[in-house]
């Protein structure tokens, strides 16, 4: 994808370490121009890679996390308690490892009916996200992964949410498990002054080469359809998730 940044790792460890380097220095830079900074984070296993090194390194280094608010990309619709939850796993892994605000944590309400819930938050985002972009909020940074069917966020292949033009968040529902969700829309990712994709792992490897090389179809692809209109999009990926792309082939 042309300005497309894609930045290959040797190994998962690696990944997480350099993305969290960027994380930190994010937060101190927001810090220091006492300028609120606004992230998304992805949800599933993969974003515990870059979570486990913040919280490692980011106690000796003495973040001030004051001006970072952070939200999800994407939530199932559990209590904030449960398993399945992506704030638990965020809390568990990262947020109880650094001194941020309470309310610098916008949560999505899984507990919550879906469809009001995701009213409810596409209106926090709107009132905490103060940079606009086309009428959207625009994040400073997007945190994203992507499933081996290419879904992104909890926008599925075919889904009717990767048409909706008009709303920050729309209800979702996962088409192999019908657990329901709420997503961030593609008009909201797609203006995001910086995306980052975290992908890795063989079983991924079709679809990023698929995606990155434009292969035809690829933009019935959710994760295909991620593409800033005034922003960076990089793709993060260990050895094995690039393992298909050409340029990486030998
Ligand atoms: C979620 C997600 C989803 C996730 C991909 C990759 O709530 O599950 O946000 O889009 O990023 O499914 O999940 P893994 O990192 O677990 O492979």
């Amino acid at each position: 994808m042309s300005g497309t940044d894609i930045r290959i790792f040797s190994g998962r460890d690696k990944l997480g370490e350099t993305l969290a380097g960027e994380m930190i220095r994010f937060a101190q830079a927001a810090a220091r121009e006492q300028r609120p900074a606004s992230i998304a984070l992805s949800g599933g296993s993969t974003p515990k890679i870059l979570f486990n090194q913040v919280a490692r390194v980011a106690p000796q280094e003495k973040v001030n996390w004051e001006y970072l608010h952070f939200f999800w990309g994407d939530e199932r619709c559990v209590p904030p308690d449960d398993s399945e939850s992506n704030y638990k796993m965020a809390r568990e892994y990262l947020l109880d490892h650094i001194r941020v605000p309470d309310s610098n944590i916008h949560r999505v309400h899984g507990e919550a009916d879906p469809p009001g819930e995701a009213v409810r938050y596409a209106a926090e985002i709107d009132r905490i996200v103060k940079k606009k972009l086309g009428g959207f909020p625009r994040f400073d940074w997007i945190f994203l992964g992507m499933g081996a069917d290419g879904h992104t966020a909890s926008l599925f292949p075919g889904a009717d949410t990767l048409n909706v033009r008009d709303q920050i968040c729309t209800p979702a529902v996962h088409p192999g498990s019908g657990q329901r969700r709420i997503s961030l829309t593609l008009p909201v990712i797609n203006r995001a002054a910086r995306i980052s994709f975290l992908v890795v792992g063989e079983k991924k490897q079709e679809r990023v080469a698929e995606i990155l090389e434009k292969k035809s179809g690829y933009e019935k692809y959710p994760a295909g359809r991620v593409a800033p209109v005034e922003g960076v999009l990089e793709w993060c990926l260990d050895s094995e998730a690039a393992g298909k792309l050409r340029s990486s082939e030998g």
